[in-house]
């Protein structure tokens, strides 16, 4: 009889939790972003706080990646071909500002916003995930362009870009700025491209301000140099 009892608690629970996960999925939150005046880059947030603070573990994060393994991959190479990000080996700093970012939606991605939401996953959760990600080898097969103007790609990296994300595309895990080396052609195309015309809304000023002349095939060119740039030991 208890047990009965108990077995049916717990059915009703969950058939609430379903529904409220339902409820609070349907739409991702809209946050202020780069569109709104006065709109400051990386403002303190209270969550990426505590979430850079905890002690994380990359252990832990294994077991819970597993919310973002389907789209992800278990070993983070993403999927090129419909734009879902290589993110194997971003600093933990980074993965977790984008991910607040989408959570209180200072930056839009519908698809992703149900699964890093509070009613799936904690604070401390996501920095064990961000632990976990930024412990696993960046591919070296990513998606790269065409290779056809490289040399120009070079010089616009190298003038505009390597001051920030360094000279390797190695990013700063201090400052929260991407490592942008291994990741896909296409993908640093559409986020340099939508960070110009600001529709990445927690876009950093003063990189749109750097990319305010970019033709499209700057953009073009600079991501194919971009895509090629490595981490590996020489
Ligand atoms: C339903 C598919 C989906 C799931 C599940 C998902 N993501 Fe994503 N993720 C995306 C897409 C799509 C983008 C690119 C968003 C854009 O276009 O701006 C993205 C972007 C990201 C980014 C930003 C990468 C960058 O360099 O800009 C991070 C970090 C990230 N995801 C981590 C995670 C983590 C951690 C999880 C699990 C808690 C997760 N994602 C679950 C689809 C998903
Ligand atoms: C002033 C520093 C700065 C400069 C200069 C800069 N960036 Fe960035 N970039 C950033 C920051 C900060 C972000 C992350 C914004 C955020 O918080 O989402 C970023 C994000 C990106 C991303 C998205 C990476 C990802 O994983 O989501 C790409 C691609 C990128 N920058 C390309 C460029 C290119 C190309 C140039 C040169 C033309 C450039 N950046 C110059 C600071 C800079």
């Amino acid at each position: 009889m208890k047990t009965t009892l108990r077995s049916f608690i717990l059915a009703a629970l969950g058939i609430l939790a379903a529904q409220s996960t339902l409820a609070q999925s349907e739409r991702q939150p809209r946050a202020k972003g780069i569109e709104s005046p006065g709109y400051v880059w990386n403002t303190p947030d209270k969550d990426l706080n505590r979430a850079l603070d905890y002690k994380a573990s990359a252990k832990r994060g294994l077991v819970a990646y597993k919310i973002c393994r389907g789209c992800h991959l278990p070993d983070g190479y993403g999927k090129p071909e419909v734009l879902y990000p290589q993110i194997a080996g971003q600093h933990a700093s980074v993965t977790l500002k984008q991910m607040m970012d989408i959570r209180a939606g200072r930056r839009d991605n519908p698809a992703m916003a149900p699964f890093v939401g509070d009613w799936i996953v904690t604070v401390e959760e996501l920095a064990d995930i961000a632990a976990h990600i930024k412990s696993l080898p960046p591919p070296a097969n990513n998606q790269k362009g065409d290779g056809k103007n490289l040399a120009k790609g070079k010089a616009l990296y190298d003038k505009d870009c390597a001051s920030c994300h360094g000279a390797n595309g190695e990013g700063d895990h201090k400052k929260f700025y991407p490592m942008v080396a291994h990741q896909h052609y296409g993908y640093l195309v559409r986020e340099t491209r939508e960070s110009r015309d600001q529709g990445r809304r927690n876009a950093s000023p003063d990189m749109v301000k750097v990319l305010k002349g970019y033709s499209d095939a700057d953009v073009e060119a600079v991501s194919d140099y971009m895509s090629r740039l490595s981490l590996a030991k020489k």
